[in-house]
Order: structure tokens, then C-alpha cells, then sequence
């Protein structure tokens, strides 16, 4: 376990291990967002006077340290969002719509999150452009045989999760970007499951565009990214207009719009949230995404030692590459047990986990998920393995 004392929730016995959901915030995110409410609150890129340049100055630093955070070449090839669901709408409906044309085709999975479906499915129906959804292996893992077997002339991208909120397996990403940097294929990235979990770098991978949220690294709700190419990103059609975005506007009907990434980031933005980001990258940095990642694979193998010794447990993801566990418990409805460890104080995530295709993968509707971070213990695990062992009593609890 690690930096556990940070996390004032833990204080109250909860278990949680519903990460992949959310994470918990730890006290130095919480405190940073606190002191701009309370000790500087202003409007940013407006002010002439102390607290708003100094709101500038964080939340442009922010910009800087997320750059970084995913070796970007460019601040102004990173955008505040809403979260990754705004940041994958910009893409398709911003970029992709003035893109791809009838008879293109765009690679997915059925294993994708929701707001890694929906819009290109509304998208093509205007356009008419086609989604290939991609076979997965066996073990329901990304197949790079399959992935070059389905291109061809008319394949214009590919856009998969680096690691899926719903079966945990970790893509080759930079396989999959080499293989799409010489079909000339644009490689699209959801990174909401893995930017905290294990190394994002967007020059090495060959990523176009790619998304994420801070609410899963640590950081507040409603702020996410949308990195792209800036070549890509000044091509990219604002969604949304108001201030801040433009330099002029006049009543004979011209305006004129801001250089990036400003001409994408109208309105008031979430000052707080992204300030709240910036110490969420800190607090990652200081411990390190390796070490994170790798503790993270050490408790998922513990977890799959023990829980292979209950009775009646079906595993649908066996790798190793995450910290996620998918499972249910033979003749219980996934709800059930997640109410039945509820009085354990553990909490887990029971459902379709907004990736309602993989039920045609996976041949079950809903399934129970564990999903770890690094302030996860041993004897947690060793409590979620004790309640699974009373399988028998979770009708009882519901009654
Ligand atoms: N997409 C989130 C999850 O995986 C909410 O639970």
C-alpha cells in the first residue's frame, strides 16, 4: 500500500475498490482546490490585478505539467474539458465530421466505453461512413492480427481504450500506433482507464488524438483533456462558442477566433478543477507511475490467487495486465453480491460498466468488478475473499 494516510475516507473502514468507477482524491488535491476558493478566487485570462494573473499563472502551469504528463510537444496542443465524454464528442463531432466521408471506415471494439461508441455511431449515420468493430481474442484481449487483417483503403481511424474500463487488458498501443502511422490511419487514444495507472506518452505511441478525465487520476470531477496533434486541433470546429474563445465579434457578422488552444476552451472554464488536476499530476509524479503500476499488478495477483480458491467465482479477465478483476459468483445476480459486500463496507461496481456491447463478448450481462489503486491492501483483499466465502448469506442481507 501506498501514501493510504493521505486519503482521509479510509479513516472510516471503507473498502473501496471501485477505482476504475473513481478514485478517491487525496488530502493535497482537495487542499489546492480549497485554497483557490478561499484564498484566490478569480476569473482567469481576464484580470489586470494580483489573484487573477496569479489564477493565470496556475492554471496555465496546469496546461504545462499536463503537457508533460503525457510528452506532448506543445501546451497548446492540450484543451480543458468537461471530461473524457466532452473530449471524444470534440473529436467526432468537431473533427471527425468534417473528415471522414461516405465509405470511410473507423475501427473499434465492442469492449469500448460508452462515449467511445455512441458518437461514432451518431456520426455515421449522417455521414454513412462504417464502424468495424474489431474481434477480439480469445481471452478477449486487442488482436493485432486482427487489426491488420481489417485494413484497408478506406480505414481513416482507429480508436480504442489504452486499457478498457470493463476487461482491464492493456492494448499495445505502440504497435498500434506504428501500425496506423504507416497505413496513415488517425490513431485515436481513450486514456481514461490507464492515465493513471500506467505511462501515457503521446509522441512515442504515435496518438493523434486522445481523451481522459482527471476524476480517475486522483483529481476532481468535470475536468478532463483532449490532447491532438495541433495540426489536427487547428482543424478542429469549436462545438461551442462564447467568450474567451474569440478576439472580435461585430454586428455585420464577422468574428474572429483565438489561437489554440483558447479557440477551444469557451466560457468560464473549471478553474477549480483544472487547478485541482495540476495536484493530481504532482501527487502522481511524486510516487511515480511505474511503482504505482506495478503494485498495482502485485495486489491484482494476489487477489486472483485467493479468489480462485472460492467456490462458485467465475473469472472472465484472468491477465495480469491491470488492476482490475471481473467476476461474478455462480447463480447471484452481480447487484446482489455488490449490496451483499456493501455490508462489509466494500465497495465494488455491479453492471454492464457503460460498456453494454461486451455483453455479446463476454455472453453475460452483468458482472461484479473489482478495480485496485495503489491504496489498496493485502488485508482488504483478504476481507472481499472472507465475505465471498459467506456466498451462501447474500440473499439473507437483501431481505
Ligand atoms: N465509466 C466508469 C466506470 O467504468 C463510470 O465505472
Amino acid at each position: 500500500m501506498l501514501n493510504r494516510e493521505d486519503f482521509e475516507i479510509f479513516k472510516t473502514g471503507l473498502i473501496y475498490f471501485d477505482n476504475a468507477a473513481t478514485t478517491q482524491k487525496p488530502k493535497q488535491v482537495v487542499n489546492e482546490i480549497v485554497d483557490y476558493y478561499t484564498k484566490y478566487t478569480a476569473n482567469a485570462h481576464r484580470g489586470d490585478y494580483d489573484i487573477s494573473l496569479k489564477v493565470d499563472e496556475k492554471y496555465e502551469g496546469v496546461r504545462n505539467k499536463v503537457k508533460e504528463f503525457i510528452n506532448a510537444s506543445k501546451t497548446s496542443e492540450i484543451i480543458f474539458t468537461k471530461g473524457s465524454t466532452e473530449s471524444f464528442n470534440m473529436i467526432v463531432f468537431g473533427f471527425m465530421a468534417h473528415y471522414l466521408k461516405k465509405d470511410d471506415e473507423v475501427i473499434l471494439t465492442k469492449s469500448e466505453h460508452a462515449s467511445n461508441i455512441l458518437p461514432w455511431i451518431n456520426l455515421s449515420e449522417k455521414v454513412g461512413f462504417k464502424i468495424i468493430y474489431l474481434d477480439l481474442k480469445e481471452d478477449n484481449s486487442f488482436s493485432i492480427e486482427n487489426l491488420k487483417q481489417k485494413i484497408n483503403k478506406n480505414t481513416k481511424v482507429v480508436s480504442i481504450a489504452h486499457i478498457t474500463n470493463s476487461i482491464g487488458d492493456v492494448r499495445p498501443i505502440e504497435e498500434i500506433g506504428n501500425i496506423c502511422k504507416e497505413n496513415n490511419i488517425l490513431f485515436v487514444l481513450d486514456a481514461t482507464q490507464s492515465i493513471g495507472h500506467i505511462k501515457v506518452d503521446v509522441l512515442k505511441y504515435n496518438i493523434d488524438f486522445l481523451g481522459f478525465s482527471a476524476h480517475k487520476m486522483l483529481g476532481p470531477t468535470g475536468v478532463g483533456v483532449l490532447y491532438g496533434k495541433e495540426e489536427l486541433l487547428n482543424k478542429l470546429v469549436p462545438l461551442e462558442y462564447g467568450g474567451g474563445m474569440n478576439i472580435m465579434f461585430s454586428s455585420d457578422g464577422k468574428y474572429e477566433l483565438k489561437e489554440l488552444p483558447f479557440r477551444l476552451e469557451s466560457g468560464t472554464r473549471n478553474i477549480a478543477g483544472v487547478i485541482g488536476l495540476g495536484a493530481a499530476v504532482d501527487y502522481l509524479n511524486k510516487i511515480g507511475i511505474d511503482k504505482i503500476h506495478e503494485y498495482e499488478i502485485s495486489l491484482k495477483k494476489y487477489l486472483l490467487d485467493k479468489i480462485k480458491k472460492v467456490p462458485n467465482i467465475k473469472i472472465y479477465n484472468e491477465n495480469l495486465d491491470s488492476g482490475l478483476l471481473l467476476f461474478n459468483v455462480k447463480n447471484y445476480f452481480s447487484q446482489d453480491v455488490a449490496i451483499f459486500l456493501n455490508n462489509y463496507k466494500i465497495c465494488i461496481r455491479a453492471g454492464n460498466h457503460c460498456a453494454k456491447m461486451l455483453q455479446e463478448v463476454i455472453c453475460s450481462t452483468n458482472t461484479c468488478r473489482v478495480s485496485l489503486y495503489f491504496y489498496n491492501t493485502k488485508e482488504e483483499i483478504d476481507i472481499l475473499i472472507e465475505a465471498l466465502m459467506n456466498q451462501d448469506k447474500i440473499l439473507d442481507t437483501l431481505v
